[in-house]
């Protein structure tokens, strides 16, 4: 219910991270990597969200979306995807991010449970990032919600600094007010 009534309208105050080129890596405390989520992989998908959205993930990969397991091979331990828009021109993904050709919005990071603060949430977001470019991808976007705080942390550690505070609200699927500021981490 929740759910639906965010996609009818919601306001949105996060700070935008911008990555152009390679971050450090980010080690985390457990061996892993990431490996592409495939139609085969996806029902791993509910370790970390709820069952019911898994068909939303497939979908995902449907529609071309982009995503990683953070995996030993046995134990999966987050997931993490990326939209890239690979047309021609400036487009609005998720209902408010607008991205320039070539562009990419990273999203849905997640952690389990269990493995929360070991260092994954930052080891993933390097770890695609580098995917990213090295798969063409000119800038690489990150947004958090400013009141998610494990999220800001773990954007810390991957030693990218916010660009812009933006606030959106969306109504059913488009931004129609956007404001944008430079954020004040970036400017001292
Ligand atoms: C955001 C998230 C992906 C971070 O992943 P992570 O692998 O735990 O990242 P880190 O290990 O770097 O921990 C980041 C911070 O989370 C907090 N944290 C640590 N253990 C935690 C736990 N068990 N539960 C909740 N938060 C915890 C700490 O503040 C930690 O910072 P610290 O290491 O300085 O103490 C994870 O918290 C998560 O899945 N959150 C829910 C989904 C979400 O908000 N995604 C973000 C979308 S941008």
């Amino acid at each position: 219910m929740k759910k639906k009534l965010q996609k009818l309208a919601w306001a949105y105050l996060i700070k935008v991270f911008r990555a152009y080129e390679k971050v450090a890596p980010c080690e985390p405390r457990v061996t892993c990597s990431l490996v592409p989520i495939t139609m085969e992989n996806a029902d791993c998908v509910a370790l970390f969200r709820p069952a019911a959205r898994v068909a939303e993930y497939r979908e995902k990969l449907a529609l071309g979306e982009i995503g990683y397991f953070a995996t030993d091979g046995t134990t999966y331990y987050g997931s993490i995807w990326a939209t890239v828009n690979l047309s021609d021109h400036r487009k609005i993904v998720h209902g408010y991010m607008p991205l320039k050709p070539f562009q990419a919005l990273i999203h849905d990071a997640v952690t389990a449970e269990a493995s929360k603060g070991k260092g994954i949430g930052p080891f993933m977001i390097a770890r695609l990032i580098d995917l990213l470019l090295a798969q063409g991808v000119q800038c690489a976007l990150i947004d958090v919600n400013t009141r998610n705080h494990p999220s800001l942390r773990m954007m810390e550690k991957t030693g990218l600094l916010p660009i812009t505070t933006e606030f959106f609200v969306s109504l059913f699927g488009h931004p129609v007010i956007h404001f944008s500021r430079p954020a004040v981490d970036y400017l001292f």
